[in-house]
């Protein structure tokens, strides 16, 4: 593979192309079958992902960047002068350039992203445009322990920002453990700053995740396109339906790859086979109470300080405070 080149200080942790090999063929192997969301994000991925973000029944990513916007001072009042904005995800979205307009004397941007590519190109962007910040990009799955880059100028505190709910995409015992990461991130009177979506009728959820313009069905089929191109594996794309329904026992939206009928697939070498209706597990995304975030939170030594949300509760943005690390 031909890797990208930069001319931005890159720390690069990017998993071994065999490792996530592995991780898939072993979920493949489970009952049910599950896939990792991260495997979502290649180029057109990410690219149905950013029309997701634009679609009408599709809430998140507009209702956070209103309650950002309305509440801006006060978010900026308390990040306060020379903090160095670490962001879990490549800082593609409005919500970066929301802060990077804003914070002031910015010690560093440090976005960290598995996509080595997306990545760089998010990065070099946003040097250019902010030429005063020093952009620090780091290229590694932030699911896993990684280090950070010293920036030139001494941050006076960690942010740790992790905009549009992407929390929600792990188990709860996966997002304690995260949230581990995050609080030795952000380290002691660090700060977490994130995107939580929250519980809400069923039909508001479920329309969110089945848009009528099917760009949320082309994202998830698109995982067995990706394993076609990277895995050698024969997926009948037109054999799979999408399908996401609420499960209101553990709250969240489940996204399913169903199997249209009785069939054999080869991925990587191993065959897998299909019941008729069997379906692959490509992503949960679950929806908390502002109490069950707390709750979720604070084993890692973060204490919500402040919560906005929206005039109906659909979302909110919590500013954390990191107490221990
Ligand atoms: C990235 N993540 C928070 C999105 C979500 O809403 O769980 C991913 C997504 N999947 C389908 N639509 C959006």
């Amino acid at each position: 593979m031909i890797h990208r080149q930069t001319s931005l200080k890159l720390l690069d942790f990017h998993p071994s192309f065999d490792d996530l090999g592995v991780e898939i063929l072993a979920g493949l192997q489970r009952t049910p079958k599950t896939l990792p969301p991260k495997y979502f994000y290649d180029q057109r991925g990410s690219q149905l992902f950013d029309q997701i973000t634009r679609l009408p029944e599709y809430y998140p990513t507009e209702t956070e960047v209103t309650i950002m916007v309305d509440n801006l001072d006060e978010i900026i009042g308390l990040v306060g002068p020379q903090a160095s904005l670490i962001e879990f995800g490549s800082g593609t979205s409005t919500k970066t350039h929301i802060l990077l307009e804003n914070l002031r004397e910015l010690a560093a941007y440090v976005p960290v992203e598995i996509s080595r590519d997306h990545l760089i190109d998010a990065a070099e962007h946003i040097a250019e445009r902010y030429p005063d910040i020093e952009v620090l990009p780091v290229c590694a799955d932030f699911t896993k322990p990684f280090g950070l880059p010293d920036p030139a100028v001494r941050p006076i505190k960690n942010v740790v920002f992790f905009p549009g709910s992407t929390i929600g995409n792990f188990s709860p015992d996966q997002a304690q453990e995260l949230l581990d990461t995050m609080a030795q991130i952000a380290k002691k009177d660090g700060v977490l700053l994130i995107g939580v979506d929250l519980k809400k009728d069923k039909t508001i959820l479920e329309c969110a995740y089945n848009d009528s313009a099917q760009v949320t069905a082309a994202f998830n089929l698109n995982m067995l396109t990706r394993m076609n191109r990277e895995l050698e594996a024969d997926f009948d794309i037109d054999a799979f339906e999408h399908r996401a329904i609420y499960n209101e026992v553990q709250d969240r939206i489940e996204m399913h790859l169903v199997s249209l009928r009785e069939q054999t697939v080869e991925v990587a070498g191993e065959l897998l086979s299909f019941e008729d209706g069997e379906y692959i597990l490509t992503e949960c995304s679950h929806k908390y109470s502002l109490d069950d975030f707390a709750q979720l939170a604070e084993p890692a030594g973060f204490q919500v300080a402040k919560v906005w949300t929206d005039a109906d509760q659909l979302f909110s943005v919590q500013y954390l405070l990191c107490k221990s690390a």
